[in-house]
């Protein structure tokens, strides 16, 4: 066992526990191969069997993947590939395009609203999960969007809404089809909750048909896709698409349909939207998550769960039985900001310079003879040339050295190709033509023979 790391325990739990100390604490690295289980045996003097029972535990905890030939490694997790720390030498003094955030600047000031919250009762409990406030301002918005909205409910935020929905019907080891490049919180969410993720390839119009019908023939028992503002690749569902999709899942009755609409407000100024649920209701159970987070403030940490009725009486159960309910102050809120005429225009504004910012950079790489993605949303996908991990990570550095932090493609991606992905939100169009040439640079400079 190497020797900068110390594993004690003499039973499976306390070594599992052993091991996860030292991960948390990073005295195991990201991406470590643990010791040989027969090694490990005999340095803590107990059978293979224990150790390897241990791995079982860590494994279905999410903190250990198994790679195949070489043993059990620790899993890398969201933002700790993206953020390398920066080489020696190599200033820290750079811009953060690695987020995926929205631009603070572009945001509603919730703080009026907060002050005119008069038609808020401090709800206590036996209150509603849903105040009639909100549910009236969701299901105004969803009706607008042609979104079916017989039954909802509240979540804090989009992932703990999509993990509840899962959690209705799912069970520790099935499939679920996710879009590959994807969001990392819901591929690492998937595999932490227990399931297995099955990647879905994505396009322009959203995820591919044949991919999908590859994951659902796979046996996967839910699927998860994003209608707009696709992240990392900013896709966005077509009409066409949508009945594609729509008519591939009835077909596998019993899959559980997950729609998300983090996208809301801030996709691509005044277009359509071309929902999976909206397009064909889902004879089965599905859920249609839309979340206040981008277009509003990630930190209102509220979604509105439209779904089938069984469905959301679940997960409506789930919350019931843990947080108790989603706190009516920020339902109110959020209520007050979806109803309100000069917000719309704050947002709409919102989505005019996102989406000004997006085709600047996607231009401007152009220009540098890099293709580059990015039809809706926040940010820009630019898949490099050559498959090969290790190049996001030089472009990654480069970039940083050049002043600039974007984001490597891994962990957005399980079997699709390396990539970098630019968060445009906060950028000025005016920068995008450095911003572009560094990023060619970074990659011209490792691929072989250059362009
Ligand atoms: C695809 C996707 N869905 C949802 C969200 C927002 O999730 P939440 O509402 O949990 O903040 C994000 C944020 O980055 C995202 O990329």
């Amino acid at each position: 066992v190497p020797a900068q790391y110390q594993i004690s325990g003499s039973t499976s739990s306390t070594i599992a526990s052993s091991i996860e100390a030292s991960v948390a604490s990073k005295a195991i690295p990201p991406g470590e191969l643990l010791p040989p289980i027969r090694d490990l045996a005999s340095s803590l003097g107990v059978s293979p069997g224990t150790v390897a029972a241990a791995y079982r535990l860590l494994g279905q905890r999410g903190l250990t993947a198994s790679d195949r030939r070489r043993g059990t490694r620790v899993r890398q997790w969201r933002g700790e590939e993206r953020t390398p720390a920066a080489p020696p030498g190599v200033s820290t003094d750079f811009v953060d395009l690695s987020s995926g955030n929205p631009d603070p600047a572009l945001l509603p000031d919730v703080r009026p609203h907060l002050a005119r919250m008069t038609d808020y009762d401090a709800a206590t409990y036996g209150a509603p999960a849903l105040s009639p406030a909100l549910a009236d301002a969701a299901r105004a918005g969803l009706a607008a969007d042609c979104v079916p909205a017989e039954a909802m409910t509240p979540t804090f935020g989009a992932l703990d809404g999509i993990s509840r929905v899962l959690s209705t019907s799912l069970r520790s080891g099935d499939r679920v089809a996710v879009e590959d490049p994807g969001w990392p919180s819901l591929l690492n969410g998937v595999r932490r909750w227990g399931y297995v993720p099955v990647p879905v390839e994505v396009d322009d119009e959203g995820p591919v048909p044949d991919g999908l019908w590859g994951a659902l023939a796979a046996g996967a028992r839910a699927v998860v896709v994003t209608c707009r503002a696709q992240n990392p690749t900013g896709a966005a569902i077509s009409a066409e698409r949508a009945g594609a999709l729509a008519d591939l899942v009835e077909r596998y009755p019993g899959v559980l349909l997950v729609e998300d609409d983090h996208g809301h407000g801030v996709a691509e100024p005044g277009s359509e939207l071309h929902s999976v649920v909206a397009t064909t209701l889902p004879a089965g159970q599905w859920a249609f998550v839309r979340s206040a987070a981008k277009a509003y403030g990630p930190d209102l940490r509220l979604a509105v769960i439209a779904g089938d009725p069984v469905t959301v009486g679940r997960t409506e159960a789930h919350v019931a039985s843990s947080a108790g309910w989603v706190s009516h102050i920020s339902q109110h809120l959020v209520a007050a900001l979806w109803s309100d005429h000069s917000v719309e225009q704050v947002v709409a504004q919102a989505a005019l310079a996102y989406e000004e910012r997006r085709v600047a950079m996607i231009d401007a790489l152009a220009a540098e003879g890099v293709p580059a993605v990015g039809r809706t949303g926040l940010n820009v996908w630019v898949p490099l040339a050559r498959r090969d991990a290790a190049d996001e990570a030089s472009s990654v550095t480069a970039m940083m050295a050049s002043g600039w932090r974007v984001a490597a493609g891994g962990t957005f991606r399980l079997v699709s190709g390396p990539a970098i992905r630019v968060t445009t939100a906060s950028l000025p169009a005016t920068e995008a033509p450095r911003v572009a040439h560094a990023l060619a640079r970074s990659i011209r400079s490792h691929a072989p023979g250059g362009y």
